[in-house]
């Protein structure tokens, strides 16, 4: 828009044939921008949806096991993910969906959206108050745009590509934290954690030692809002998913941070081991992660056998 603006501002030097084709322009930019805007009323009002039933449903939580008795769902997880589809196919019944607790819409489009209806749900259950909505809108492969709604905070984190991200309407960026020596990170563990505890726990214990504190807060899509925000310096997380991700990490990118594959390479949504930072400590991070990865895998093979062994 600066561009075009720019352009605009010489108008008068310019023949029919060029303000016609300027006109054209214009219109097609004017398109566009409403078009980002429909989709960014359209997440919003889903997410709002969605927090809406996370707050109803905070008194009340039916739980059930998913994969494991661990891994954990309740009715809020499936009534919010109802609530964000509905809203988003009343307003484009085309578009895919790729949703944690229903799955991938059956057609191909352009147009996707990921879902985490509750990222955050083993605190929901048991009314820790750290959970959100995580949505993401997808053109082409591509995330155009992330919400990441923390209803019962009044948190709403916001990027669109390209236009900055945003708290409350209001702009944020990462923080200036120049080393990771004195940063604040955040981590979490999957589902299989009881499995492979020694292999995750040997990264954090690696981490104790480099700076001044490691959070586990139990939403990755908030961690991620955090880093975007400033309140954390870094991340980082095996085996998320698209849905625990794809609007986190646009946010922090917006926020002028870095988001990676644990060995520095562009993230990968649907094989998510994910490093997130300020940017500035990211190549430490990554390197000390890298340094415990050898006897991760030597304390995780160790386990594997004293398993084999006792059974
Ligand atoms: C989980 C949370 C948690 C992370 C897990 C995720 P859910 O998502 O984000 O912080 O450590 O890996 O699966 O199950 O609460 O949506
Ligand atoms: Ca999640
Ligand atoms: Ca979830």
């Amino acid at each position: 828009m600066v561009e075009s603006r720019s352009i605009v501002h010489h108008i008068s030097n310019l023949s029919i044939d060029s303000r016609r084709a300027l006109d054209g322009l214009r219109v097609v930019e004017y398109r566009h921008l409403i078009v980002e805007n429909e989709i960014e009323q359209v997440a919003l009002r889903a997410a709002r949806a969605a927090g809406r039933i996370h707050l109803k449903r905070l008194s009340r939580i039916t739980v059930n096991r998913k994969s494991n008795s661990i891994d954990l769902v309740t009715e809020a997880d499936r009534e919010s993910e109802a609530a964000i589809i509905e809203v988003i196919h009343r307003a484009f019944p085309t578009h895919a969906i790729l949703a944690e607790e229903s799955g991938a819409s059956a057609h191909q489009s352009d147009h996707r959206w990921i879902i985490d209806p509750l990222d955050g749900t083993t605190n929901f259950a048991h009314g820790f108050p750290q959970f959100c909505v995580s949505i993401a809108y997808e053109r082409r492969g591509r995330v155009e745009l992330g919400v990441v709604f923390d209803a019962l905070k009044k948190e709403c984190f916001i990027a669109q590509r390209g236009h900055g991200a945003r708290l409350n309407g209001k702009p944020i960026r990462v923080s200036t934290m120049p080393s990771l020596g004195a940063s604040l990170l955040s981590t979490g563990f999957p589902y299989d954690r009881r499995e492979r505890r020694r292999f995750y726990l040997c990264f954090w214990e690696e981490l104790m030692m480099h700076v001044q504190g490691v959070r586990r807060t139990g939403a990755a899509a908030l961690d991620l809002a955090y880093v975007a925000a400033g309140r954390t310096d870094g991340f980082w997380e095996f085996g998320l998913k698209a849905w625990d991700v794809a609007a986190g990490a646009l946010i922090i990118q917006e926020a002028r941070g870095r988001v990676s594959n644990l060995d520095g390479s562009d993230l990968d949504l649907n094989g998510a081991n994910l490093v997130a930072s300020n940017s500035r400590i990211h190549d430490e991070l990554i390197e000390v992660l890298a340094g415990a990865r050898p006897e991760a895998e030597r304390r995780e093979a160790e386990m594997i056998r004293e398993t084999k062994a006792s059974a």
